[in-house]
């Protein structure tokens, strides 16, 4: 019978992800982008945003909506130009809120009922005499024919409304705005999170080129040199999330198999704060049912798919009182899971911290493939632009990124570094109005 420390050794093992994969990969996501801009059939969607990055002379104050699943935020932004900015109103919401009777992400919610939901909110924060140039963040994959209008390809992060895939956004929104009385607000642009990171950062400091979300969702977006469309630089959206090249487990395979779409975002279903939780509880039962582990109370509890979010797999990393009290009185006061051992306790840890290196590990394999793509001959140093909880906030994550960059790189000349960049989404959005609206004038 296998002791509980032969299954965490094996769980090490599959779970690893070394050196040479961290290469291999990278080279298959290098080669998934060139076939995604020859149009060849690839993982990677390709998706172009109708932006360069900005002069940094962009000016005036624009409204920035941001819609990236789990909240809606209207921001009123004002540009000052070489990377200043200053946000004057905000209003967030939920799109879910159990307290207050509301869903508008599942099934039983309409495309009408989300944007009228939106437009509210847009209502609280404008004047009615005054006029709203608005940028548009919507966090999916998008595909765009021009800065201003994007079809829904599908939606990702499991959500559901019914009525947007296929559907023109700023359509919708537009429609919204008008049945709301809101004419005197007018969408200018598009864009994916990614794209409003890249902008954001390229706004402060001119040679970013990688913009990333490592949050409840993952994707990247980085300026092709020559875009198959303009043979002049733009960003692209890579939808990253659907890469599919990868070392799967039968915790992956399992997790996609009950998932909302399978098949959908292998990538991001590995990595992202939406499914990280997922894993842990999938492996954690999987021990359970071994009898590996003690705490009786726990199994049924953990029947409960999703029941572990990002923000748990960030609790279990952070206890390191010599007991895991944090991590015992979350189980009792949360989950209900009463007498667990601290042997149980550690073992949560472990699978959260095997979970976690992998992600920052893939993730950062990937940007290694852009790397490569735009770098060819490894020469330069790029800054990659990153938002989003897990990167900001999950213990390790981020220097768990650069320590693999920096292995990777390490007998090149190229250098590659990371930073937080906050606020992505609003400034970004004002970003790409601001641009939207010096190339009409
Ligand atoms: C979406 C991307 C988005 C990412 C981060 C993914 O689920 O497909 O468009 O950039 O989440 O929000």
């Amino acid at each position: 019978m296998s002791t509980l420390l032969t299954e965490l050794q094996i769980l090490a093992i599959q779970l690893r992800i070394l050196p040479t994969q961290i290469n291999i990969m990278a080279d298959k996501f290098s080669q998934a982008i060139l076939d995604g801009l020859e149009k060849k059939r690839s993982p990677l969607k390709m998706l172009p945003s109708y932006l360069s990055t900005p002069s940094r002379k962009e000016v005036g104050t624009f409204l920035a909506l941001d819609f990236g699943g789990t909240n809606v935020r209207v921001l009123l932004t004002q540009l000052l130009g070489q990377g200043h900015y200053r946000v004057h109103s905000r209003v967030a919401s939920p799109l879910h809120d159990i307290d207050n009777h509301y869903n508008y992400i599942t099934d039983q919610s309409t495309a009408d009922q989300l944007f009228d939901f939106i437009a509210l909110k847009i209502g609280t924060i404008v004047k009615p005499d005054t006029r709203y140039l608005l940028g548009h963040t919507f966090s999916f994959p998008t595909h765009q024919t021009s800065l201003n209008t994007g079809t829904l390809i599908h939606w990702t992060k499991e959500i559901e409304t019914t009525g947007m895939e296929g559907k023109d956004i700023t359509q919708l929104l537009t429609a919204a705005l008008s049945r709301n009385g809101l004419t005197n607000v007018l969408p200018q642009a598009i864009i994916n999170d990614t794209v409003g990171t890249l902008l954001t950062a390229a706004y402060m400091n001119q040679s970013t080129r990688i913009g990333s979300i490592c949050g409840t969702g993952h994707n990247t977006a980085y300026l092709e040199p020559s875009s198959p469309l303009t043979k002049a630089p733009m960003i692209i959206n890579l939808e990253s999330g659907n890469f599919d090249q990868l070392p799967f487990t039968s915790y992956d395979i399992q997790l996609d198999a009950n998932s909302e779409t399978p098949g959908a975002q292998p990538l991001e279903k590995m990595v992202s704060g939406h499914y990280i939780g997922e894993l842990v509880r999938l492996i954690a039962c999987n021990l359970f049912d071994a009898g590996l582990l003690a705490t009786s109370s726990g199994r049924n509890i953990l029947t409960t798919p999703y029941l572990l979010n990002g923000a748990h797999i960030s609790l279990l990393q952070e206890d390191d009182t010599g007991e895991l009290v944090i991590i015992n009185h979350w189980l009792e006061d949360s989950l209900h899971i009463t007498n667990s051992s601290i042997e149980d306790r550690n073992v949560l840890k472990t699978i959260a911290t095997l979970i976690c290196t992998r992600s920052a590990r893939l993730v950062a394999a990937t940007y290694l493939g852009i790397i490569k793509h735009i770098d060819p001959h490894l020469e330069h140093s790029h800054n990659i632009a990153i938002d989003g909880s897990l990167y900001e906030k999950m213990p390790g994550y981020a220097q768990d990124i650069q320590l693999t960059l920096d292995q990777a790189l390490a007998d090149t000349a190229a250098i590659a570094t990371t930073t937080l960049t906050k606020d992505g989404s609003g400034v970004g959005a004002a970003i790409a109005t601001a641009i939207a609206v010096n190339t009409k004038s």
